[in-house]
């Protein structure tokens, strides 16, 4: 079975489907809900959902069923980016980024959504996407005219005048204005009402300055918490989870007391931060790699130096406060920032998350249960439970001995139909 199914992968065929119930087995299985691994599963798989979950001992396979074996590999459910750029390319940033047109911006969206399930991540959270390129790359994925991972898209990330999610790059005359700038409480519930109309699933904004925008501090607060009451008023009411870019203390505490879904960075979290985080049940979706690839790759992609500069303050004190959220408890889900840097590498993470203070298994959970019951999509995704789309990927090995295996994911189903084979 597996020997067809590679052959006609290498023959063109970019993903197969089973049409009748198809029988999974592998060496283990990783069984996030429980926190366990679970030796020789059989999964049994109907269209695009998980049917049954047991062992070998415990459900039969029967003569001349379809049966895919796995052998030497443990499976792993689909796993969720919470952080996203999908339409961005890694190797443009900075002033390169006016000669991307949004066009050109939706055709590499493509390349880099099927990069993305290849690289065994089954559903992303993609947060800021100027002309709602992401709303349409998500229905196309959907409607099944190219392949990618489940997406649910923030559309323009809302933010103020001259903040971190508006674009300070060109002089005044140049008139330039991101979409999503917003000011006042008003104003941001048009924005939110905006995005809605244009198809979004979330709400994405900026409560602090960044590192990659010029002329923000990182750590200063941008929405008043007026500002962010409003946003975070209208987009629930309207059925949004709203995710809060916030590196800076002061704009992480108001945007956790407005009632935001995730804090996107937390880089400068402190215990009070902490503590109401823990109490409201916010999640932190901190993204502890890709400083590794703005100090070692961002000039040669175009960072400004400002960039450079400010990365030096946020990305120690971020794994810091990382580790710090972890001991504590906090919510926590697998947010890369994949799109500053290079997609495919989002798995690089989790053994990040790992060295400052995860069990292999709890990464593996913030990147798949967490991210799956923060999204509130935990019955169809985020575990390998029966009811839940065939989202399946597969190593070569014990991923809980070695979390590195996860950058080179062997297999990948989505909804039942697979895209990569050993
Ligand atoms: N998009 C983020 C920003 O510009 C990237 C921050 C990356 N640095 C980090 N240490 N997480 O602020």
């Amino acid at each position: 079975m597996n020997k067809i199914l590679t052959a006609l992968l290498a023959l063109g065929f970019t993903s197969l489907t089973f049409a009748q119930t198809l029988y999974l087995t592998a060496d283990a299985m990783v069984d996030v809900a429980a926190g366990r691994l679970v030796q020789n599963p059989v999964l049994v798989i109907q269209n695009d959902r998980i049917e049954r979950v047991g062992t070998a001992g415990e459900i039969g396979i029967p003569q001349g069923a379809n049966h895919l074996d796995l052998s030497g590999h443990t499976l792993v459910p689909g796993l969720i980016d919470t952080h996203t750029h999908l339409n961005a390319d890694a190797t443009v940033h900075g002033y390169g980024r006016f000669a991307v047109s949004t066009p050109r911006a939706a055709i590499t969206g493509v390349l880099n959504a099927q990069v993305t399930l290849m690289a065994g991540v089954t559903t992303v959270r993609n947060v800021g996407a100027a002309g709602f390129v992401d709303t349409a790359l998500r229905d196309a994925i959907n409607e099944g005219d190219v392949i990618g991972p489940r997406m649910f898209v923030s559309g323009p990330s809302i933010g103020v005048t001259g903040g971190h999610c508006d674009n300070n790059l060109l002089p005044y005359e140049w008139g330039v204005t991101s979409q999503g700038v917003a000011d006042g409480p008003w104003q941001m519930r048009q924005k939110v009402r905006e995005n809605l109309k244009y198809g979004v699933d979330m709400i994405k904004f900026c409560a602090t300055g960044g590192v990659l925008s010029k002329g923000t501090e990182v750590g200063v607060q941008q929405f008043t918490f007026e500002e962010m009451e409003a946003l975070v008023d209208e987009a629930h009411r309207l059925g949004l989870l709203v995710a809060a870019h916030a590196h800076g203390t002061d704009g992480i505490n108001d945007a956790i007391r407005a009632g935001v879904d995730t804090i996107e960075h937390a880089s400068f979290i402190d215990d009070a931060g902490i503590r109401m985080a823990l109490s409201q049940g916010t999640y932190l979706s901190m993204d502890i790699y890709v400083t590794e690839y703005i100090l070692g790759e961002g000039e040669a992609a175009g960072m400004l130096q400002e960039s450079l500069d400010k990365e030096l303050l946020v990305g120690g004190v971020q794994r810091e406060n990382f580790t710090k959220a972890v001991r504590q408890g906090v919510n926590m889900v697998m947010g890369t920032d994949a799109g500053v840097y290079p997609h495919g590498d989002n798995l690089k993470q989790l053994a990040r998350m790992v060295q400052f203070g995860m069990s292999p298994m709890q990464a593996l959970q913030a990147a798949s249960i967490n991210g799956a019951t923060m999204l509130h999509q935990q019955e169809n995704i985020g575990s390998l439970q029966a009811g839940r789309y065939a989202d399946i990927i597969a190593v070569a090995g014990n991923p809980l001995e070695d979390i590195s295996i996860l950058e080179q994911v062997a297999f990948v189903m989505k909804g039942g139909v697979v895209h990569k084979t050993p």
